[in-house]
């Protein structure tokens, strides 16, 4: 029997219990005390643009049917039958204003409301049906900059303050005009926790991706922020070039960068920035200071945008661009980082009751006309093998996975070990979690994760 209260009292910034990664019961305790008592990440508003348009998103145990009404509003139900519990619809498309059952042909409408049952009649024998009880369950609906959450739990606050601090930290960014460029789905041989944490800290990156150190190697720090947290890294000047040694070419060092992880991520540079990198090296002389290469860099990038009919954010200011960070985790499953050119979004979620399997959701969102509408078709990877030369980025990260998973559970490991100043994001992520699995039902903790 596992004791959770027992395991969070252990809980150190440098030591976090093992025990979560891969024991069934967490998986079965995660679907009585988290998921239904946290705001879930569950798609794009773009994915239901238009009244009729539905998306399905899947949390363990529970399926959640998100679709645009006829009055325009975006609403979510259970994706269940209340006659005899089929699942409604699965992936997403078109419903129109017209939600069938396929078993008996039982009928709502866009807003859950039921427009048929098939010979009613029947039940007036027992009393007759009718009411609440015969319409679709009602889920709650949060919107973020673009993205649609849902809660299981009418006494979870508002989203805007569950999500605190981030609706402020990214007010200026304008993410509610980004549209994905790209959503891929990976099925990982490892627990969701293990690729969540995997994206949590970049501590890893000099030994996992050495090619990054040739853009240096400054060091990362990590924050709480009550259950939500993040890593960042300090701006840092470049000092004065030594007039003696061979002159820096800016130029070529900021382009070299933003080349490099847009051909290997796909990601946080994305077209504008690129075309922008590139137009350094054309419309600049090698010997362009540092403030001469920033300067025309934020001038090209934004008139990339404007060629796509996307505006520059210029309100936001290098203090602002600081305080966003690298990435953050938004309690409980979500991961997103900030760039001027758009933000990437990580989701990871349990496969079924197997603790050592994950749905890992990647997506690159750039910044775009707001009238723009979504073109994207998403990628599904079934196996990690299937993901190979899809992303070499994250396929260095995905080579740590099936390891960890297979790690955690040797006898010599009781806990992880985290750095307690680089992964504060593990430790304020795992000391939430382990709350919520303490907490009474239906009493999760509200508020701060230290
Ligand atoms: S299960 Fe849906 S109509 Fe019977
Ligand atoms: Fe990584």
């Amino acid at each position: 029997m596992v004791d959770f209260a027992e395991l969070l009292s252990t809980i150190r910034p440098d030591y976090v219990p093992v025990d979560g990664y891969y024991k069934p019961e967490f998986v079965a305790r995660e679907k009585q005390m988290l998921w239904p008592h946290t705001w879930l990440m569950a798609c794009r508003e773009e994915l239901v643009a238009q009244p009729g348009q539905y998306y399905v998103f899947d949390i363990a145990d529970e399926s959640i049917l998100v679709v645009r009404s006829k009055d325009g509003v975006i609403r979510a139900f259970h994706n269940v039958c209340p006659h005899r519990g089929r699942r409604l619809k699965e992936g997403a498309g078109e419903t129109g204003d017209s939600i069938v059952c396929r078993f008996h042909g039982w009928t709502w409408d866009s807003t859950g409301e039921n427009r048929l049952v098939f010979h009613k009649e029947d039940w007036d024998a027992t009393g007759g049906i009718c009411g609440v009880d015969v319409n679709l369950g009602e889920v709650r609906v949060g919107l973020w900059e673009g993205w649609v959450f849902v809660t299981l739990d009418p006494e979870v606050e508002p989203l805007e303050e569950y999500l605190h601090p981030l609706p402020e930290v990214f007010a200026k960014f304008d993410y509610k005009n980004t549209r994905l460029a790209w959503h891929k789905t990976v099925v990982l041989e490892c627990n969701w926790k293990v690729v969540l944490e995997a994206f949590l800290e970049s501590y890893h990156t000099a030994t996992t991706h050495p090619q990054a150190l040739k853009f240096g190697s400054r060091k990362p720090f990590s924050q709480a922020h009550g259950k939500h947290s993040l890593f960042a890294f300090h701006f840092v000047r470049p000092p004065e070039p030594d007039p003696s040694a061979p002159p820096v070419d800016y130029r070529l060092a900021r382009y070299a960068y933003v080349e490099e992880m847009n051909r290997t991520l796909g990601a946080l540079w994305g077209r504008h920035g690129l075309k922008a990198a590139e137009r350094l090296l054309t419309d600049l002389p090698e010997t362009a200071t540092f403030d001469e290469v920033n300067e025309a860099f934020v001038r090209f990038h934004s008139e990339a945008m404007a060629e796509d009919g996307a505006r520059y954010p210029v309100e936001v200011t290098p203090e602002d661009l600081q305080r966003a960070g690298t990435a953050w985790n938004l309690f409980p499953n979500m991961i997103v980082l900030p760039t001027i050119d758009g933000w990437q979004g990580y989701r990871a979620r349990p496969n079924g009751d197997d603790p050592d399997s994950a749905i890992f959701d990647i997506w690159w969102l750039e910044r775009s006309a707001p009238d723009a509408p979504s073109t994207v078709e998403p990628e599904f990877y079934p196996t990690m093998e299937s993901f190979k030369g899809v992303c070499y980025f994250l396929e260095q990260d995905f080579d740590n996975i099936k390891a960890i998973q297979q790690g955690v559970k040797s006898s010599r490991m009781k806990a992880i070990r985290p750095n307690p100043a680089q992964e504060v994001t593990i430790q304020t992520f795992e000391r939430t979690y382990y709350e919520h699995l303490v907490a009474p039902r239906g009493q999760a903790p509200r508020g701060d994760g230290r």
